[in-house]
């Protein structure tokens, strides 16, 4: 005989099912919480032909996800050695795919954010590939969004080659973060979306939350952007010129830390909540505090330590990933709980 708790969970593995994200009933070793290290099974043939196409595309985004974040932090060393321009020509290097005489380390950074950027588009091109075959099988919104992935990425290219194009343009380069910190959460919510998540179906609308507090990071970092594309740290610090725009990231840090210590505050006295939303909602709030003090170290000293403005680009964008794999989280758990609610 079924205890509650199975029946109860049972409902919510249905709900989850016909949302057409992938069960954890599926795959047997994934019901443990911590199923991240537990291995695949090997054969394809023990999963169905669901569960192996979105296991393939999971794993595929995710090492996207890894190589936009190396890229972004690239991008930023880039910038701040200067390297913007040590390659005067798009979309080659001095005329070569690898510029072998010319290649010290202004242009190797220039040269691999290109390779980078390169791979990335390719695989962005093979994830609509893998959607495109396998969208029979696949949840409806799944080829659309990997499409929305490819449009991001191409968009992203057009503004790399008009960033040297237009010799650094402040605006073009703003734009080009933004892009990138764009593909970057529409990557993570796919992939998220894909995940064995277990909801617990006691998030509420913790999403809504989670969304606000993206947001409000997304404008603070593109706002961060600004400050390094006009090097308004540099003018304001050397000429008291484009102070404006400095204080405007500095005091604009008030509104996105609240929204995230608000996020830790309410998820920690919310009962029973899945140990995922918890760990991502704790994972923001450390972030935050590590991402004031690289701004603060980053403006304390001046600018003169270059790899603390690449770890406050990296930090910034790994708080908003976490913030949207917790709002995709919630939202999963809203949605299989309204399912299961209008079910009973
Ligand atoms: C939620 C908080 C914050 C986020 C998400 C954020 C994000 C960013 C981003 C994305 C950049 C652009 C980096 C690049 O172009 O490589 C930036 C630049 C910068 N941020 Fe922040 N930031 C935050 C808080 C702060 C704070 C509290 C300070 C303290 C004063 C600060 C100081 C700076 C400075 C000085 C730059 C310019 C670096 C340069 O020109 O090389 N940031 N920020």
């Amino acid at each position: 005989m079924k205890t509650r708790k199975e029946a109860v969970s049972n409902r919510f593995v249905k709900a989850f099912e016909r949302l057409g994200i992938q069960s954890l009933k599926a795959i047997p070793e994934m019901t443990n919480p911590s199923f991240s290290s537990v291995p695949f099974p090997k054969s394809a043939s023990v999963l169905s032909k669901r569960d192996f196409a979105q296991t393939l595309i999971r794993r595929w985004v995710w090492k996207m996800v890894i190589a936009t974040l190396a890229l972004m932090a690239v991008g930023s060393a880039t910038r701040v050695m200067n390297a913007g321009l040590a390659c005067p020509d798009w979309p080659l290097c001095y005329g070569q795919l690898v510029p072998t005489a010319q290649m010290n380390l202004q242009v190797f950074l220039e040269w691999f954010h290109r390779l980078d950027a390169s791979l990335i588009g390719l695989m962005a091109i093979g994830l609509v590939g893998l959607c495109a075959w396998y969208r029979q099988v696949l949840p409806t919104w799944l080829p659309w969004a990997s499409l929305g992935a490819l449009f991001l990425i191409v968009v992203q290219g057009l503004l790399g080659g008009l960033t040297v194009i237009e010799l650094l343009r402040f605006d073009i380069v703003t734009a080009h973060l933004g892009t990138a910190l764009l593909f970057f959460c529409a990557l993570l919510t796919i992939g998220t979306a894909l995940l064995p998540y277990q909801p617990t179906g006691n998030a509420g609308k913790l999403h809504y939350l989670g969304l606000a507090a993206a947001v409000l990071v997304y404008g603070q970092s593109i706002i961060g952007g600004l400050v390094g594309s006009r090097w308004a740290a540099h003018q304001c610090f050397g000429f008291s010129d484009l102070c404006s725009v400095m204080n405007t990231h500095i005091f604009g840090v008030v509104p996105p830390t609240l929204a995230v210590l608000l996020l830790v505050l309410v998820v920690w006295r919310t009962p029973a909540l899945s140990p995922w939303l918890r760990g991502l909602a704790n994972t923001a709030g450390l972030l935050v505090i590590a991402q004031i003090g690289l701004g603060v170290a980053t403006f304390k000293l001046r600018l003169q330590v270059e790899p603390l403005t690449v770890a406050h680009q990296s930090i910034g964008a790994a708080l908003l990933g976490a913030l949207v794999c917790f709002t995709v989280l919630s939202l999963r758990d809203f949605q299989a709980q309204r399912l299961a609610t209008a079910q009973s």
